[in-house]
């Protein structure tokens, strides 16, 4: 047997240690939580993605009743910005909660299929993707989706 250990790295950073990009990218995440459509969980996510022209494109969580029909912030926020502006890289992505007024202390990571699509979005336009998680008491910063998605599936293993 052999074996290999994956590791990642995550930065915490205090909100005033952040720069005037990561800030304002977050602010437009929390932001758009107010567009989000959940009454079925109650739970109001908001993303925000900064485009390679500075351009910043949200998305917020729509819910359905037949709930795997719904979509979440994430993946809104990345179709809506790559169906709009096909040919401008993503450059990074900020994610913010909350449940009912109060923004989560602890952020949230992106579900799977999320982190899916992030990485494909990395390898349509063959630029990394930073990632800023948004809690209260501190915001989780990865520098692309390997540190969240290691041994992604890409289309290199097609062509094997
Ligand atoms: N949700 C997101 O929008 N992003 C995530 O990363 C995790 C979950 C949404 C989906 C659903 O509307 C609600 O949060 C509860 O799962």
């Amino acid at each position: 047997m052999k074996e290999y250990t994956i590791q990642s790295t995550v930065c915490v950073y205090g909100w005033d240690e952040l720069g005037e990009e990561d800030r304002t990218l977050i602010e437009a995440a929390k932001e758009a939580t107010k567009g989000s459509y959940a009454p079925y969980s109650g739970f109001c996510v908001g993303a925000a993605v900064r485009l390679g022209n500075g351009t910043v494109v949200i998305g917020s969580n729509q819910e359905n009743v037949a709930f795997p029909s719904g979509l979440c912030a994430e993946r809104t926020a990345l179709f809506a910005a790559n169906a709009k502006y096909p040919d401008q890289p993503v450059i990074a992505l900020a994610i913010a909660a909350r449940n009912g007024d109060s923004f989560l202390t602890q952020p949230i990571p992106p579900c799977g299929a999320c982190r899916q699509v992030i990485s494909g979005v990395e390898q349509r336009y063959g630029h990394s993707i930073r990632i800023l998680l948004y809690g209260t008491t501190g915001t989780h910063v990865v520098d692309n989706i390997d540190a969240l998605l290691p041994l992604q599936f890409s289309d290199s293993y097609l062509n094997h």
